[in-house]
């Protein structure tokens, strides 16, 4: 018979050494990320192949557990936080903001009352606050921290519902002779106000795309037709969500304008402010933010833009009440815990169980302050300025979208080496081909990473910055790279 291991947990001594070890493997990882390849090439199933099909019936050792996250799953990840990651929105994380993820490990709270967790729930309405002010945003405005950007436009769109339907949330839609809701959205907007409709059964092809104009922005006009056909044909317009740096090419809709709309049809005005919203801690950037006061809910995710580790998206709502009296239900078992409570979260939303997300804001704001974030964010600016210079001194490339955030959106132009032909005359699939395959063969050589998307229907490149630890050396490898690929692909 084998020794059984104690019960309870593990011996102070013993964690206090394995805490050292985890700081040490953490440290290391930091200090040789920029060895580690950026991705890895494996076939889907190869990471799962090596792992046990088993689960493990008995304890096994903290160091063999640690080994085998360095043998098998660091290979297998894409660095998000490699300074050679230029996809999506960039990413960044921060010595601060990794203490802050692990500073609320041992805390371990259920953030869902002020009773069952008064720091926890009396910080989040702080750092809420601190957003706010950043953002410029009048003081009617509260808010609430969810994992998602997704699920605050949810939260966002069921309050609309509510108060164009009365006593849904009580009735629900069917049977109720309700009109078929509208919610307008551009054709740049994120999937997410689709999933948001699936969501609340308002049916995706209720989200009707509204066109951009040349600069990825809403066209108003066509805004305006679209609702004003949609109420000949006894349609509801319910809500028009505007977007704050779009996911694309990080476009900035006319929120001011919008509103305008909104305020005439009695609608909704959400602003995915998702990633953009970040950017109006610089006062250079103030513009992005005009209409802002006139919306009834925003979204901003300082998890893409405000060196807050993943997850951490803020849901701001005019008058927070409206929010609260959609979602608000205290079960018996919760009554004890929800009375003279300064703020009960778990009564903005749908989840109960909630992390303390807070602190890791807290921590990461309180070491960078908004200066040290506005300098990051600036130096990102300068590095992308540098990339459009590059594009556009070099003729065989050109940028397919006006530059405004840290997000460069380019395509090779001209498949020969000698000449720059028209695009009409050029092979616009094989163009469009090669644009992709130059994405795919430098993310699959895990040297760089990057993003193609589609513009005006056309294969485009596209590279985000966000990450503190890109230089600009490694900006000029990552093109420099895209240089010798292309060339490489084209012969
Ligand atoms: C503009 C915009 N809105 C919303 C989202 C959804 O964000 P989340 O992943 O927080 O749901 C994204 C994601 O990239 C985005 O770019």
């Amino acid at each position: 018979m084998h020794d059984q291991p104690p019960l309870g947990d593990t011996p102070p001594e013993v964690f206090r050494k394995q805490l050292h070890q985890l700081a040490d493997w953490i440290a290391d990882f930091r200090e040789n990320l920029d060895q580690l390849p950026v991705a890895p090439n494996d076939e889907p199933g190869a990471i799962r192949r090596a792992l046990p099909v088993q689960p493990p019936e008995n304890a096994e050792p903290f160091d063999k557990i640690l080994s085998d996250i360095n043998r098998l799953i660091v290979p297998g990840m894409v660095h998000w936080s490699h300074p050679m990651f230029l996809g999506y929105f960039g990413w960044t994380q921060t010595g601060p903001g990794i203490l802050g993820e692990i500073a609320s490990a041992p805390l371990n709270v259920n953030a869902m009352t002020w009773r069952t967790s008064p720091a926890a729930t009396e910080l989040e309405t702080l750092v809420v606050d601190w957003l706010r002010q950043w953002m410029g945003l009048p003081d009617e405005f509260g808010g609430v921290v969810y994992d998602t950007a997704s699920v605050g436009i949810m939260h966002a769109l069921a309050v609309a519902r509510e108060e164009v339907a009365p006593s849904t949330r009580k009735l629900g839609l069917t049977a109720r002779n309700l009109p078929r809701f509208r919610v307008y959205t551009s054709d740049q907007a994120h999937s997410s106000v689709e999933k948001a409709a699936i969501a609340l059964g308002l049916g995706e092809e209720n989200i009707q795309r509204v066109p951009t104009d040349a600069e990825f922005r809403m066209d108003v006009a066509a805004l305006r037709a679209m609702i004003e056909r949609d109420l000949a044909e006894k349609y509801k317009p319910l809500a028009a969500v505007a977007t704050v740096g779009t996911t694309s090419t990080a476009s900035v809709d006319p929120v001011l304008e919008i509103a305008r709309i909104c305020r005439e049809h009695k609608m909704w005005l959400h602003v995915d402010a998702a990633y953009g919203g970040g950017f109006a801690i610089l006062p250079e950037y103030k513009g992005i933010t005009e209409g802002w006061s006139e919306a009834d809910s925003i979204v901003i995710n300082p998890h893409k833009t405000l060196f807050v580790p993943l997850d951490f998206s803020v849901l701001f709502v005019r008058n927070l009440e409206r929010l609260r009296s959609v979602f608000t239900l205290v079960p018996e078992y919760l009554r004890g815990d929800t009375i003279e409570a300064e703020k009960n979260y778990m009564d903005y939303g749908i989840q109960l169980g909630r992390r303390f997300r807070a602190l890791k804001a807290w921590m990461i704001w309180r070491s960078l302050g908004r200066a040290g974030m506005a300098d990051r964010l600036r130096e990102q600016m300068r590095l992308t300025n540098l990339l459009v210079d590059w594009i556009k001194a070099d003729k065989r490339f050109e940028l397919a979208a006006p530059v405004l955030m840290p997000v460069v959106c380019f395509r090779l132009v001209t498949r020969d080496e000698s000449s720059r032909r028209s695009e009409a005359k050029a092979d616009i699939t094989a163009l469009d081909r090669l644009n992709s395959e130059i994405v795919e063969r430098i993310n699959a050589s895990g040297r760089a990473y990057l993003t193609q998307t589609k513009l005006r229907g056309r294969t485009v490149m596209r590279i985000g910055f966000g990450n503190v630890l890109t230089t600009e050396e490694h900006i000029r490898r990552a093109w420099e790279l895209i240089q010798d690929t292309a060339h490489e692909l084209r012969r």
